[in-house]
């Protein structure tokens, strides 16, 4: 207690006045541009440094702390003097962004971070990825994805535990197996106007392509909605009520929104196709398109997807 009083005493004149400088700890030196080197941090700050061996940052050469801070030698004559180095915490989001680029917009300005739907939010690195102390081995990422998305996006969270849905929660799926969170570039399917960061696979495809495949194509006869419209026309990809993940309880729903005979586009001006006086919408066996239609996503033999 005493000794802690006799600190703080001898401690005022330094609060009041201008303190002191501090020379730079024996064996450090400065250059020119004021930087001294990671070994001139560890008295200091002893917990960052002693972690930072396993960062992605030292191992990709990056051994060094001044990479991401700047100079250091004001900061240490200044005796720790936050306003003397780059402290993330006292920088806006747009800086932080700004200072990560300066070594990441090789990997990453292909997908359109400065324009992502998550940089206009000011949702910026340090939102999802800590340096220092972050708590998966892989990416730097803050937090588990689940919970680092989740927190933000607690309705998408919930969807996950619908009774169908992919499984994210369990850990089997990412939200980054198709998502981008860094943005993704100007598509060229339906999501023109609003991207989604939904990720693209092989050049402009969905990122649903990756993993089901079979539904790639291409196709001799191809479906219009599933190669212009997108997947999510008719699949919440998420999760769903329906099975399959459909957006409508009933098939004929889903389809008869299209196949309603109504406007005046498509290739004879006569829109989309009705479908033909055979169906007899009264008989339940005509409800359910796809017994008939099943490869709805697209066939090699027949026009009408029967086979
Ligand atoms: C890749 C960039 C980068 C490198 C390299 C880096 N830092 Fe940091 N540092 C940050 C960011 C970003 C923060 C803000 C907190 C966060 O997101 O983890 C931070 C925060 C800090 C803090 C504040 C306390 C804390 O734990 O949050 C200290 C002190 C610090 N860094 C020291 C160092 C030292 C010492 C080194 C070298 C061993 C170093 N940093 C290397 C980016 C970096
Ligand atoms: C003489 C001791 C000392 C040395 C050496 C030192 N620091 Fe610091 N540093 C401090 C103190 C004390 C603070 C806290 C200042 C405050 O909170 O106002 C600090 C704060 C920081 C912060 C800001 C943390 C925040 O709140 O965002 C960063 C970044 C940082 N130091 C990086 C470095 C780096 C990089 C080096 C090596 C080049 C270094 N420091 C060397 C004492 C030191
Ligand atoms: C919304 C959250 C989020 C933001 C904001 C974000 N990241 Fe990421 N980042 C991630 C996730 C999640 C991954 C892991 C992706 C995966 O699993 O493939 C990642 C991966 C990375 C990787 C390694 C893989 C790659 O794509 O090259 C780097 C480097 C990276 N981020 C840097 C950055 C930088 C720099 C910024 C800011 C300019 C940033 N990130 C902003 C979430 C984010
Ligand atoms: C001085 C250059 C430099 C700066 C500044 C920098 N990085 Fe890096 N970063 C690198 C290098 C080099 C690697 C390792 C590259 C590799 O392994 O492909 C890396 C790797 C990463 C990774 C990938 C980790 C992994 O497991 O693959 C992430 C995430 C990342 N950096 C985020 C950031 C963030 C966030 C910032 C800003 C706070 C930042 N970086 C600032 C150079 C830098
Ligand atoms: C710090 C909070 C935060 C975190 C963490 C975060 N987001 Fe976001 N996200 C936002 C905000 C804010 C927006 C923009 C506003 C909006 O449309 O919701 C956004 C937008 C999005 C969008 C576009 C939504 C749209 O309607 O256009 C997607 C997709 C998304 N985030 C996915 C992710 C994924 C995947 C992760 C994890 C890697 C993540 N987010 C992490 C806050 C966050
Ligand atoms: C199976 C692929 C897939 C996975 C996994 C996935 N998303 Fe999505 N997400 C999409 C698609 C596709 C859209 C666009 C839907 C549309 O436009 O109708 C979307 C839309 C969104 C949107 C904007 C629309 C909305 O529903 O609010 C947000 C936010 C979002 N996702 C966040 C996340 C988060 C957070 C995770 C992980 C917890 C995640 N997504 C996992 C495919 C996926
Ligand atoms: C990372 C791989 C992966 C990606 C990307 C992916 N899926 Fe899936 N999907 C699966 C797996 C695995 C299942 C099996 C169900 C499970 O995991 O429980 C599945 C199941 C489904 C089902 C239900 C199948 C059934 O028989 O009930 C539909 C529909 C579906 N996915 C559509 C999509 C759409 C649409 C997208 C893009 C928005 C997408 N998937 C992206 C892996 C993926
Ligand atoms: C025109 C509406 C429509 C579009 C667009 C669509 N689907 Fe489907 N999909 C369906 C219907 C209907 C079923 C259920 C078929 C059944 O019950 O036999 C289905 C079933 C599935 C299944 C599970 C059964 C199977 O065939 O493997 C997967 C996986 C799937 N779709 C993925 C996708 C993917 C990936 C895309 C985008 C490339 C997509 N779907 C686009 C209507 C659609
Ligand atoms: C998003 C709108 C949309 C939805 C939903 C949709 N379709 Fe289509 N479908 C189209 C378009 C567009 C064509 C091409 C019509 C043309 O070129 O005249 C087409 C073509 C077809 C054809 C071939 C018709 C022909 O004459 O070549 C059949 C069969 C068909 N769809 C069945 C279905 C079934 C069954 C469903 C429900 C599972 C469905 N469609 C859902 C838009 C849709
Ligand atoms: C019992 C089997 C069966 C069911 C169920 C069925 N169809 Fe068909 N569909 C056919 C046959 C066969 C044709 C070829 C034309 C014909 O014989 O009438 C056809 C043709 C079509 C065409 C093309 C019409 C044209 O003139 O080019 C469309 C569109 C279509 N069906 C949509 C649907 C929709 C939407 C549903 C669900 C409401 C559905 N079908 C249910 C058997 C079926």
């Amino acid at each position: 207690m005493f000794t802690w009083l006799v600190w703080g005493l001898l401690a005022l004149p330094l609060a009041w006045g201008q303190p002191p400088q501090m020379p730079l700890p024996k064996g450090v030196t400065a250059d020119a541009k004021g930087y001294v080197g990671s070994n001139a941090c560890r008295t200091c700050h002893p917990d960052v440094n002693r972690d930072f061996f396993r960062n992605a940052h030292y191992k990709g050469q990056v051994s060094s702390c001044e990479g991401c801070h700047g100079p250091g030698q004001a900061h240490i004559e200044g005796r720790g003097d936050k306003t003397k180095i780059f402290a993330f915490s006292e920088k806006s989001p747009r800086q932080t962004l700004n200072r990560c680029l300066e070594c990441h917009t090789q990997s990453i300005s292909r997908a359109n971070i400065r324009r992502s739907e998550h940089t206009q939010a000011d949702v910026v690195c340090s939102s999802c990825h800590s340096i220092h102390k972050s708590t998966t081995p892989k990416f730097l990422l803050a937090k588990k994805q689940i919970d680092l998305c989740g927190n933000c996006h607690s309705q998408v969270r919930a969807q996950f535990s619908m009774p169908f849905k992919h499984r994210v929660n369990e850990g089997v799926m990412q939200c980054s197996d198709c998502h981008n969170p860094h943005g993704t570039d100007a598509p060229t399917w339906r999501m023109g106007q609003r991207p989604r960061l939904v990720a693209q696979a092989q050049g402009n495809e969905e990122a649903c392509l990756k993993c089901h495949v079979e539904k790639r194509g291409p196709f001799v006869f191809e479906h219009t909605a599933v190669r212009v419209d997108g997947c999510e026309t008719c699949h919440s990809p998420h999760g769903s009520m329906n099975a399959r993940l459909l957006k409508r309880p009933v098939t004929f729903t889903l389809c008869l929104e299209c196949h309603n005979g109504a406007g005046n586009f498509g290739r004879q001006g006569d829109g989309i196709a009705v479908q033909s006086p055979s169906h007899n919408m009264a008989d339940p066996r005509y409800q359910n398109c796809t017994t008939c239609h099943v490869k709805i996503h697209g066939s090699n033999g027949d026009r009408l997807f029967r086979r």
